[in-house]
């Protein structure tokens, strides 16, 4: 472990501890061949030696192209699937290790939030029904008018009508549905919730309304969150950190502002190169960087540095060593030879 993994994520929060802290988090899928006896053959590092931590009422923002390890990564802090190795302490409690009955209670505290609106809610319950069953799983509801009271309630807290609760989810917008799961993550009180992708594929304006939510909920609530995109410019507005990965590993982490201005590692770079700016003139001379080449398989990464294959500045030096995040300047590290800090 190098040195730079214990001063990640300092920022508004030197005088409270993480809610969240992750170190050296590795989720690694054996591939298993043979017939009579099962050999690994293979591993797919979906997840290699991620490490950070998230405090209360913040936003990390989790960035990186599709097959990156974001999802593997999310599952494996909820300790769903497949757990993986390292560290997850939550409020201080090591979670990786424990049985399922001992993290049911803790389960309670982390919510998760889906990609697909369509596929994450059971078209056949109600979604007062969807809404209410944390309440049910959890023994939270003391009576049946308590529960419908608190079903309601919930509902107006994300912006929809009580009424709704007897509706089926395909009579509700792809809006409305992440409104209704969202809802449902917050009916135990949970202090994180983890965001997988969860406004990528609203449209726009729909995508704003939401994030307006997201933000209103964690004002009033204290919440934090883990917020996933493959998409730099979602998580702008909302993460006060972000973390970008590549490969099953942060390439570079550095608050939110400092992100955006003035992004060390090359390939966040290139991430920010791809996004159009409003401004007519900047749009001209905005240069792009183009990566060539396709995202390696975790199952067989370049040697060296992960990013070395499809980099623009790599030298040789880089395919011969991996680089450990360092930290280039207040509070941003980069995972890069090359990279300079100011
Ligand atoms: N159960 C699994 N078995 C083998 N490989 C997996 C499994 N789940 C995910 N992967 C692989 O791990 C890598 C990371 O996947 P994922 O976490 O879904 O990325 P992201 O969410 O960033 O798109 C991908 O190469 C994916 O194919
Ligand atoms: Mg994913």
């Amino acid at each position: 472990m190098t040195s730079t993994s214990t001063d990640i994520n300092q920022t508004n929060s030197s005088n409270s501890t993480p809610l969240l802290s992750v170190r050296n988090l590795k989720v690694h899928f054996p591939i298993k061949r043979g017939f009579l006896v099962q050999r690994e053959v293979a591993r797919v590092r979906a997840v290699d030696g991620v490490s950070f931590d998230i405090y209360p009422g913040e936003t990390l923002g989790l960035v990186g192209e599709s097959g990156s390890g974001k999802t593997t990564a999310a599952k494996a802090v909820i300790q769903l699937n497949n757990p993986g190795s390292g560290s997850v302490k939550f409020e201080g409690q090591e979670l990786v290790g424990l049985s399922t009955s001992a993290m049911r209670p803790i389960r309670r505290k982390m919510g998760m939030v889906f990609q697909d609106p369509y596929g994450s809610l059971n078209p056949r319950m109600r979604a007062g029904d969807i809404v209410g069953e944390p309440l049910k799983v959890h023994g939270l509801a003391e009576s049946r008018d308590g529960y419908r009271q608190q079903v309601a309630s919930l509902l107006t807290t994300v912006g929809l009508s009580p009424a709704m609760a007897e509706r089926y989810p395909n009579e509700f917008s792809g809006g409305q549905r992440q409104r209704l799961g969202i809802a449902r993550a917050i009916a135990a009180k949970p202090s994180l919730l983890i965001l997988d992708e969860s406004v990528s594929a609203l449209d726009v304006s729909i995508q704003a309304q939401i994030l307006n939510l997201l933000q209103d909920l964690q004002d009033e609530y204290n919440l934090a969150y883990l917020f996933i995109a493959h998409d730099l410019s979602v998580v702008r507005h909302i993460s006060h950190r972000v973390a970008v990965m590549y490969l099953g590993k942060i390439v570079e982490t550095a608050d939110a502002k400092d992100l955006y201005e003035r992004p060390l590692h090359p390939y966040t770079q290139a991430l920010l190169s791809a996004i159009p700016t409003p401004d007519p003139i900047h749009e001209r001379s905005r240069e792009r960087i183009i990566l060539r080449g396709d995202l390696p398989s975790p199952l067989s990464p370049p040697p060296g540095c992960g990013f070395s294959t499809r980099c623009p500045i790599a030298t040789e030096a880089c395919s011969a060593a991996v680089p450990e995040l360092k930290t280039l300047a207040e509070n941003q590290q980069a995972a890069c030879f090359l990279a300079q800090g100011r």
